[in-house]
């Protein structure tokens, strides 16, 4: 018989098909293998972080005129469907209302493990080499500039002085992606993270020394 993460792969899958690349079913197993990877090195409850991972991105409000219910909205209905308790729908909905990066300022105070290790996994895949691709894919679907040498970027550049800058796709490093090193929750993640950080300065000096050819 199928389980409940069979069936919500499947159902995740049908959902995010053609979904930009950076944002497709692919992130969402990468994000999925993170997860339960960090969570053998936490006690926690499993089948939230299986479920939360899978459904954490089923209606990003970037690609939905900014709306933040959608998400939550479709989980539940979903998650009904397949008889999943009231209290794990709770604890999955308040993961996927509560991992964004843009919304970190409005972070809950004791944050669930659950919640913790998904957001984890979810910047860990917004690093390295994988996010390297994922930024420039992104970028290119927005038609934005790769560089724009005319503008100084600086570390956790606020939106109005990345708006300002073109929002190129190296800016995004400066505004999110080098940031996240030093937002992860758990020991594991961490340690993920200090890797893939190191190979984006790298990438970076690369990037600079190629840009300006002398
Ligand atoms: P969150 O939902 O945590 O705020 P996003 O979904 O906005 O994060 O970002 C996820 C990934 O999408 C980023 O790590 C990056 O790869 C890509 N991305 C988002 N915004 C931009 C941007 N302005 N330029 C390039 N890549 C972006
Ligand atoms: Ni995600």
């Amino acid at each position: 018989m199928k389980s409940t993460i069979d069936n919500t792969v499947e159902f995740v899958k049908e959902k995010l098909k053609g979904a930009e690349a950076g944002h497709d079913w692919f992130h969402i197993e990468r994000v999925w293998k993170l997860a339960r990877k960090i969570a053998q090195t936490e006690d926690c409850n499993q089948e939230v972080v299986e479920l939360s991972a899978l459904l954490h991105d089923i209606a990003d409000p970037k690609f939905h005129n900014g709306d933040e219910t959608i998400a939550p909205k479709i989980s539940r209905e979903f998650l009904e469907s397949q008889n999943v308790s009231e209290e794990t729908i709770q604890k999955v909905l308040f993961v996927i209302e509560n991992i964004s990066f843009k919304n970190r300022s409005q972070a809950p105070e004791n944050p669930p493990i659950e919640l913790k290790i998904v957001q984890d996994a979810d910047r860990i895949d917004a690093i390295g080499a994988i996010g390297i691709a994922r930024t420039f894919n992104f970028g290119g679907f927005k038609n934005n500039l790769m560089y724009d040498p005319a503008v100084e970027p600086n570390l956790g550049m606020s939106k109005e002085e990345y708006k300002k800058s073109n929002g190129t796709t190296i800016n995004h490093f400066y505004e999110k992606l080098l940031l996240l090193k030093n937002l992860m929750n758990t020991e594991e993640g961490k340690k993920i993270a200090e890797e893939r950080h190191h190979y984006m300065l790298n990438f970076l000096d690369q990037f600079y020394k190629e840009w300006n050819v002398d």
